[in-house]
């Protein structure tokens, strides 16, 4: 068993059983107006200093809560704590570890409403989202532990001659730097801060600066549940500022990132100019990703899946679905249905359970986005955009919109948010689909509709990327069931949520005994 019990991955909500659904709602609720404080927490103490209101990005007038962003006085006291606390947590036995990690999914199930509101308000996340989004950090923690107890309770005898004793340990690396993204606060944060910790590193986490009242929590109860206050610092601030400084020093052991390749790309640099040891870089990165629809397709079972890997989180997963291919054969009937399904979304309020597009997470991205669409617009030809209910005036929301284009070439970078790219290809053009979604140099997800196995286990075989997903959506990778990341421009692996992935937390000794 994979999360070492009888439990298997974390338990969902039936909302359709008032017994269960009622008091979950009851529970969201005492959170509705709820405003949380957070800082940089340097061995379990909150840094004072100037604060600023942390708004919801579905209705800018509202707060969810004020956050001190870390000075440079907080990062060298984080990065000092951080050293000098390895030693003792590295020896410290796995089972130990462990054990902390499975007490924090303990304290993440306790907690479950509180977490899903602070998402919903902090981060714009769905109902539907913030309930996935704790079960997936309650499975990283379980995983994590039981890999690591897996992996490092004892060493690995090696053969050797006679008399000659030959033993391989791993062991943690030092300090991990772990930089996280606002569109999972809660499961990437404690994706990245569970492995590292795990595998015996002491850790800084510096949460997206959009999130870093989930994250603030998250450190809370894993110090809680008895990870040591000196092993996990939190330094909420800018990539500029607290990131660059984390990425420059020289006593850091590793860098755990999920974002932008872009900003990937910069944390690369930054660590290859610094003095001291070569040090791994983790990195989970973008995607422009495809699915790509064969004219055997089940043509609502296609809309149902391109509609949820386009338009849930608004969009905003690494995983989402950005080129839609679809054989010429089938196109017509696909769009027809397409257009229809688009016009049963329902947008705004994202703690609504009705709710399927909330907003996007904030007043950049949203220009970004519809600057975009005015200009793909123009190259392409508009399927359809989804008119934007009258009472999101107040919020950062975009119009789910699909726009019909010739080429993936037109599109010059990954779009992040509820926008569709469809390209119509004849069937004696499919290897020139293949390698036009390889050229764009992403692997991430691919999405396959087909009801001819060959086939579809054929273009699997062909485009290079992580994950792919025949007959089904592409996003919502689960914990233990598919390991998630992605190769070339959208990341390092190995894959988080995968029987590998703790292993670029670790160093490797052998030892070889002649006593
Ligand atoms: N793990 C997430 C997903 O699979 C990443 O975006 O959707």
């Amino acid at each position: 068993d994979i999360f070492g019990s009888e439990r298997k991955n974390s338990k969902g909500l039936n909302m359709n059983i008032l017994s269960e659904a009622e008091p979950f709602f009851a529970a969201l609720d005492q959170f509705k107006t709820h405003q949380w404080h957070g800082g940089p927490l340097i061995n379990g103490e909150t840094l004072s200093g100037e604060s600023k209101a942390v708004v919801s990005p579905y209705d800018t007038t509202q707060t969810v809560g004020q956050v001190i962003f870390a000075d440079d006085q907080a990062v060298e006291q984080a990065i000092s704590s951080a050293v000098a606390a390895f030693p003792a947590w590295c020896r410290t036995p796995v089972a130990q570890r462990a054990n902390a990690l499975q007490k924090l999914a303990d304290l993440l199930e306790e907690n479950r409403e509180e977490l899903i509101v602070l998402c919903t308000r902090e981060a714009g996340k769905s109902l539907q989202d913030g309930i996935d989004e704790v079960r997936e950090a309650i499975d990283f923690c379980r995983y994590y532990a039981v890999q690591a107890k897996k992996m490092m309770s004892k060493p690995e005898l090696l053969p050797g001659p006679t008399g000659e004793l030959n033993e391989l340990f791993v062991q943690g690396r030092g300090v991990f730097v772990c930089i996280s993204p606002w569109n999972f606060p809660l499961a990437i944060f404690l994706g990245q801060v569970t492995a590292a910790l795990a595998a015996g590193n002491t850790v800084i986490a510096k949460p997206a600066e959009q999130t870093c009242l989930v994250g603030y929590r998250a450190v809370q109860l894993a110090h809680e549940a008895g990870i040591p206050k000196e092993a996990l610092q939190f330094l909420p601030g800018t990539g500029a500022s607290v990131g660059a400084a984390l990425t420059s020093d020289e006593r850091i052991g590793g860098v755990c990132f999920t974002g932008s390749t872009g900003t990937a790309k910069v944390i690369n640099r930054a660590l290859a100019a610094r003095e001291g040891a070569i040090i791994p870089l983790i990195a989970e990165t973008g995607g422009q990703n495809a699915m790509v629809v064969d004219s055997t397709s089940q043509p609502e079972q296609v809309v149902n899946d391109v509609v949820a890997s386009s338009f849930t989180s608004a969009g905003q997963r690494c995983s989402a679905l950005r080129v839609l291919y679809l054989q010429e054969d089938i196109a017509e009937r696909v769009l027809e249905i397409l257009k229809g399904a688009m016009d049963e979304l329902s947008i705004g309020y994202p703690g609504s359970v009705k709710t399927d597009v909330g907003p996007v997470i904030d007043a950049t991205a949203k220009a970004n986005l519809n600057a975009h669409i005015e200009h793909i617009k123009q190259v392409g030809k508009l399927i359809k955009q989804v008119e934007l209910p009258a009472d999101c005036k107040d919020g950062h929301f975009v119009a789910p919109t699909a726009v019909e284009i010739d080429s993936i070439k037109v599109l010059e970078k990954e779009h992040f948010g509820p926008i569709l790219h469809i390209i119509r290809f004849k069937a004696s053009e499919l290897d020139k689909v293949i390698a036009d979604i390889n050229s764009t140099g992403f692997g991430l997800t691919l999405g396959i509709h087909s009801r001819n196995e060959g086939h579809a286990l054929s273009v699997a075989d062909r485009v290079n990327v992580g994950n792919v997903y025949i007959n089904r959506n592409q996003i919502g990778a689960v914990v233990g069931v598919q390991p998630f990341g992605g190769q070339g421009l959208s990341g390092t692996g190995p894959k988080a949520g995968g029987p590998h992935y703790l292993t670029r937390f670790m160093t490797e000794k052998t030892r070889t005994n002649n006593i």
